[in-house]
């Protein structure tokens, strides 16, 4: 559990919320955003576990999802699941999403037969989570909209006993979650804008790349969180980094922008003209960021730069003295830790899903055959101990394919999935 919240007057809990409510903003990606609501709720309320739904397209998409008893802080494939909930009366989140009103339950196994929704005891049965109280709040724009529904289970106070949610909790928490309704809008909208510029780089493509965007990014931040914690890095430094490279790893090959079809959707081998081109999309992503002012600029741009440098020194683009020069020549290659930490977990990310994905000139290849080449490429293509943070986290980087599956081509707005 979370620092359980020391303070108790309304105006202390208000002044706490407001402060949250600010700090959300420091947060680019909805991922982040979504992880911090339920750590901050979460010590308000003492609650031992948490999920957040969002609404889209009339339904209610499981978004995120906190559980100390289960997985602790961990890395965790549950984050990715799949799971959308209709809006009606037949589920819990469901009412509170179709009323627009907080609920609040004792023991989900208790409830009275005569309400019209039912506990669903699939997660508890699947677990072995045993869930009692529940607080479960709509999350609202500013125009009362419903953007989503968090649920909050199983209060503990400071003893780590459990009971009901207690009324500070029942009346404070939906302010709370009104006001990070703003920034989980506008993480959306991030993803939406990127998404959407990767679709003028390189979805004229358009069966592929929207889901390699988002998973790229998802197996970035997660490949780098695992290699943090194996250096013991701060909890706090890890979720402000993981939270930029999320972001900036979509933005891999937005240099592919200036790359012509003929190239970009040739269905066999490229020449080695070809090939030569294709390789300027580095310095032409990474000129798009050549001003960079914020941080994320600065990782967006080594990234774009780095992300086909290899460990070993044989990729590409090589050290390039002058960015904004007119005409620009690969360079001598990058090795080792002179490649950008940044780009290095990219460059595991990207080539993986390029293997585990059909492209024009390629089949896909079985997990079998991915994993011998990335063992055989540690050291080589790839920074070693990014391979092991890899490899240590198999479970979570299935789950994230599964979550971004290709479909058909046929949608690229798909953030909530
Ligand atoms: P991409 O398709 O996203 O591939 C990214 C990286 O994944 C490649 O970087 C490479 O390191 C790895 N990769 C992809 N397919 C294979 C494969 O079949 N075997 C192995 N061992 N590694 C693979 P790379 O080679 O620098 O290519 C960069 C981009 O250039 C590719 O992005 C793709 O857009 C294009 N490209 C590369 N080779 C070809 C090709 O033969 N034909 C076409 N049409 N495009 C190519
Ligand atoms: C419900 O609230 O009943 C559905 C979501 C869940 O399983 O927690
Ligand atoms: C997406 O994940 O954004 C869309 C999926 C696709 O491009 O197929
Ligand atoms: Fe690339
Ligand atoms: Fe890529």
């Amino acid at each position: 559990m979370p620092d359980p919240c020391t303070c108790g007057q309304p105006v202390e809990i208000v002044t706490d919320i407001l402060r949250v409510s600010e700090r959300l903003n420091d947060l680019k990606d909805v991922d982040a955003i979504l992880d911090r609501i339920l750590t901050e709720s979460r010590r308000l309320s003492g609650a031992d576990a948490g999920t957040i739904f969002l609404l889209k397209d009339d339904a209610l998409h499981f978004s995120y999802v906190h559980n100390d008893t289960l997985f602790r802080d961990e890395a965790n494939k549950h984050v990715y699941m799949t799971m959308t909930v209709d809006v009606n009366e037949h589920s819990i989140v469901g009412y509170v999403a179709k009323t627009g009103e907080l609920l609040a339950i004792d023991d989900a196994y208790d409830l009275d037969p005569a309400l019209p929704f039912s506990f669903n005891r699939s997660f508890d049965e699947r677990t072995g989570y045993r869930t009692r109280s529940i607080l479960t709040i709509p999350v609202k724009s500013s125009q009362a909209r419903i953007v989503g529904v968090m649920q909050l289970i199983n209060s503990k106070d400071a003893s780590g006993a459990s009971g009901p949610f207690s009324d500070e909790a029942r009346t404070y928490l939906p302010l709370l979650a009104n006001n990070a309704s703003v920034a989980i809008e506008r993480g959306i909208m991030t993803r939406e804008l990127i998404l959407r510029m990767m679709q003028m780089a390189e979805m004229r493509d358009p069966s592929e790349t929207g889901a390699h965007v988002q998973r790229v990014g998802a197996y970035s931040a997660e490949i780098y969180d695992r290699w943090a914690r194996t250096r013991g890095i701060d909890r706090k430094e890890i979720k402000r980094y993981r939270d930029l490279l999320r972001v900036a790893a979509m933005l891999h090959d937005v240099g592919k922008v200036g790359v012509s079809d003929l190239i970009l959707k040739k269905p066999g081998k490229l020449t080695d003209e070809e090939f030569a081109t294709m390789k300027l999309h580095t310095v032409n992503g990474a000129r798009l960021f050549l001003n960079a002012t914020s941080e994320l600029d600065a990782m967006s741009r080594e990234i774009a730069l780095n992300h086909h440098e290899k460990w070993n020194g044989k990729g590409y683009p090589g050290a390039i003295p002058d960015l904004g020069a007119e005409d620009v020549a690969l360079g001598v290659p990058k090795r080792g830790e002179e490649i950008p930490l940044a780009a290095r977990f990219v460059a595991l990310a990207d080539v993986f899903d390029a293997l585990c994905s059909r492209r024009s000139y390629k089949a896909e290849w079985s997990d079998e055959k991915i994993l011998d080449l990335l063992r055989e490429e540690k050291g080589e293509h790839f920074d070693p101990e990014v391979v092991d943070a890899f490899l240590d986290i198999f479970d979570v980087i299935t789950a994230i394919r599964e979550k971004f599956r290709e479909e058909g081509g046929v949608r690229h707005d798909e953030i909530i999935k």
